[in-house]
């Protein structure tokens, strides 16, 4: 896989409209990656900035990027850019979910390596591959549906039966409920609210359906308490689960430490930020606290 090191032009043929808060930049261009793979998006003279890649299609020759307007930098990418314009990207960058029943996994080959971390990430891999996957389970809290829906094509191209959750506060804030719908996947909404779907939090749909019918594999991205919860839940059933777990990020690929996990030291960067459920579950950070730019550290 070509990964681009220094940002690459691409430029912005379309931009969507998917939530209040959430549009979706498509340029022209393919990154040849893989679902829940991030580029480093870059602004000239303002910053630049992870993201998850929405959709990356070759035959379309069309990169998709979801970006929730939440502070300064997502609000230029959300709100000042026009189709025309181009911005900088490198990647695409870290881990991968994993349709294969194998454990999330880097571009990279993790079996050579002499990093203690990659050699127990890739002792997980050879123990879960070969299960064949057949329904999956993918929750998606705010602008965390975004790799979902990528990984939700990648399935439905495969034949794979997919339940995608929808999680948000309220209804203004729901996105790829119809395209969801419209590839083949039995979707779930909830919102805190209950002014769209179930009233409640995502994770209750989730706990009910899986009472009733078991799948075979759990992947989740979002706000990280509603992961931790989703972690819990599929620990509690004995799924398999991959989780997306985010943390600030300078360099975007190893060097800098600005995304080390206290104790593990597991660059979410480049070992994540895919990983599996438990070792999620294995962090003392997760669900508890994360640190900001400046390092300091943030209760959830
Ligand atoms: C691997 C990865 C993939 C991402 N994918 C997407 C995506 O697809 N779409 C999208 O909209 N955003 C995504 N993000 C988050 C995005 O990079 C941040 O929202 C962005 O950095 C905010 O930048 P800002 O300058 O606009 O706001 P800032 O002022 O930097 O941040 C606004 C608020 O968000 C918090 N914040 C920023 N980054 C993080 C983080 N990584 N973890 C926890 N809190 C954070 C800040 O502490 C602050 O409270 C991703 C982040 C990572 C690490
Ligand atoms: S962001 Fe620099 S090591 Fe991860």
């Amino acid at each position: 896989m070509k990964v681009y090191d220094i940002p690459k032009d691409f430029k912005i043929k379309e931009i969507v409209r998917n939530s209040s808060q959430v549009v979706t930049l498509i340029f022209e261009g393919t990154l040849n990656s893989i679902p829940g793979q991030f580029v480093m998006l870059w602004l000239p003279e303002v910053d630049e900035k992870p993201i998850s890649i929405s959709l990356d299609d070759p035959e379309k020759n069309e990169i998709h990027l979801s970006i929730a307007d939440i502070g300064p930098v997502t609000h230029k990418f959300c709100e000042e850019m026009k189709v025309g314009d181009s911005l900088g990207m490198r990647g695409p960058y870290g881990t991968s979910f994993s349709l294969s029943g194998e454990a999330a996994r880097s571009s990279e080959s993790v079996t050579t390596s002499s990093d203690p971390v990659q050699q127990s990430h890739a002792v997980q891999d050879s123990e879960q591959a070969g299960m064949t996957l057949q329904h999956v389970a993918m929750i998606g809290g705010g602008c965390g549906c975004a790799p979902m829906r990528y990984l939700a094509y990648e399935a439905r191209k495969k034949g794979v039966e997919v339940d995608y959750y929808i999680g948000v506060r309220t209804k203004d804030l729901v996105m790829f409920e119809e395209e969801m719908t419209s590839i083949g996947c039995n979707v779930f909404v909830s919102t805190d609210d209950g002014t769209h779907g179930e009233k409640g939090f995502i994770t209750q749909q989730l706990e009910k359906n899986l009472a009733a019918k078991k799948v075979d594999k759990i992947y989740t991205c979002g706000p990280e308490m509603m992961m931790k919860v989703v972690a819990d839940i599929a620990q509690k059933n004995e799924i398999p689960a991959e989780i997306s777990m985010e943390r600030y990020m300078k360099c975007g690929f190893g060097i800098c430490g600005q995304c080390c996990l206290d104790d593990s030291g597991l660059r979410l960067c480049k070992e994540g930020p895919v990983i599996t459920g438990e070792r999620a579950l294995q962090s003392k950070e997760f669900g508890n606290y994360h640190r900001d730019k400046m390092g300091i550290k943030h209760s959830f």
